[in-house]
């Protein structure tokens, strides 16, 4: 069991297969893109299907999340998710993508065993899909879209970062679309995890902000905290149902106490929390030749270190060494 000292037990595990990513979204990262991890550095398919093999049969993690960077970009996803559908117990497992590419993989994912999946998009307008991403491919993530939804990667959910200036106008307008497409919209605070140190709390757009703009066209009630679990997002009922909208408030209302997360970055690193500034090295253990028990143990102890929260409200915070992409999102 992966527990920490505050009693809180992570039975989900998040997995970022790579930090590389053929969108560029200006809260994420510059125009010139990152320094990509050598690949070398990066953990061999083998290497993740044994560390997800550890989480799974000796850890209880229960639930996997393959993440990036962009997942959709490494070359051995569908069999990555095919292996891992083959341990036992089964792992529930999803994946967090852009949606590029998603057209021709979506099928080969699902036979392989993908559970869902969450799709980003911010906009419902071309023009400003690419200022913000800095690249024209908002036809290419509809198309992934309406693919995963014909695969039967359902709930397929929508996340949505509103940008003040770009899209902070189009809240209704996206949960409007959404709910006419089947879709579960998610509204996410924007965090100080890019690559450029450009967040300023001031500036961020709240959920406050998001809940007021939607409530101009829809009746929002809320969910209630029994349906919640450890989920980021906090759901409303929408007009009454049977659609649903969240939002994923980890600035102005965090969820850290319920937090039930591993994380495992594309080089082997274990991290805590999104906001961790330690990681601990799995590859290191890995490549000589520990075996599972020693690896379940350094796992064990780099998850009793977990503190208690993001740390966002010290006035001292800092943005971990790592940009988002590079950790997970
Ligand atoms: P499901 O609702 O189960 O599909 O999961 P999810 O909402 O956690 O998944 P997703 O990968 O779509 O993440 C949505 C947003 O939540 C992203 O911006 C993530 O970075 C953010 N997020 C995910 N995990 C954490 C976390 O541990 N802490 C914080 N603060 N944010 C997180
Ligand atoms: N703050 C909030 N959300 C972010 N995402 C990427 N960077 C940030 C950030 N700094 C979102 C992406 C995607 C999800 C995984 O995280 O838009 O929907
Ligand atoms: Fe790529 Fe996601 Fe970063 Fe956008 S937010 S540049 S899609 S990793």
């Amino acid at each position: 069991m992966l527990i920490d000292t505050y009693g809180r037990v992570a039975t989900d595990l998040r997995v970022s297969l790579t930090d590389r990513c053929n969108l560029r979204c200006t809260y994420c990262m510059p125009e010139e893109g990152l320094q990509w991890l050598a690949k070398p550095d990066l953990l061999t398919d083998d290497e993740i299907v044994r560390l997800i093999g550890i989480a799974v049969t000796d850890l209880g993690v229960t639930e996997v999340r393959f993440t990036g960077g962009e997942p959709l970009l490494r070359p051995g996803l569908v069999g990555i998710v095919e292996r891992c559908a083959a341990l036992e117990p089964r792992p529930t497992m999803s994946l967090t993508t852009n949606g590029i590419g998603l057209q021709r993989t979506a099928e080969a994912l699902k036979t392989a065993g993908l559970d869902r999946v969450n799709i980003s998009l911010d906009t419902l307008r071309p023009d400003v899909f690419k200022t913000l991403t800095r690249r024209d491919r908002h036809q290419d993530v509809l198309k992934g879209l309406a693919a995963a939804r014909a695969a039967g990667l359902t709930p397929v959910k929508v996340n949505a970062v509103l940008m003040p200036g770009f899209n902070d106008d189009e809240a209704p307008d996206l949960l409007a679309w959404a709910m006419e497409h089947d879709y579960e919209l998610r509204f996410i605070e924007q965090m100080p995890l890019d690559a450029q140190h450009g967040w300023k709390r001031d500036g961020m757009i709240t959920a406050g902000d998001i809940l007021a703009s939607l409530r101009t066209r829809f009746t929002l009630t809320p969910e209630g905290d029994d349906e919640r679990g450890s989920a980021p997002a906090e759901r409303w009922v929408v007009d009454g149902g049977p659609h649903r909208v969240g939002v994923i408030a980890s600035v102005t209302r965090p969820f850290c106490r319920a937090c039930d997360r591993t994380r495992l970055t594309a080089d082997g690193q274990v991290r805590t929390c999104l906001f961790a500034r330690e990681e601990t090295d799995l590859r290191a253990a890995l490549r000589s030749d520990a075996p599972d028990e020693e690896v379940a143990a350094i796992w064990k102890q780099a998850m009793w270190g977990k503190k208690a929260g993001s740390g966002l409200d010290d006035p001292a915070f800092l943005q971990p060494q790592r940009p988002m992409s590079a950790i997970g999102g």
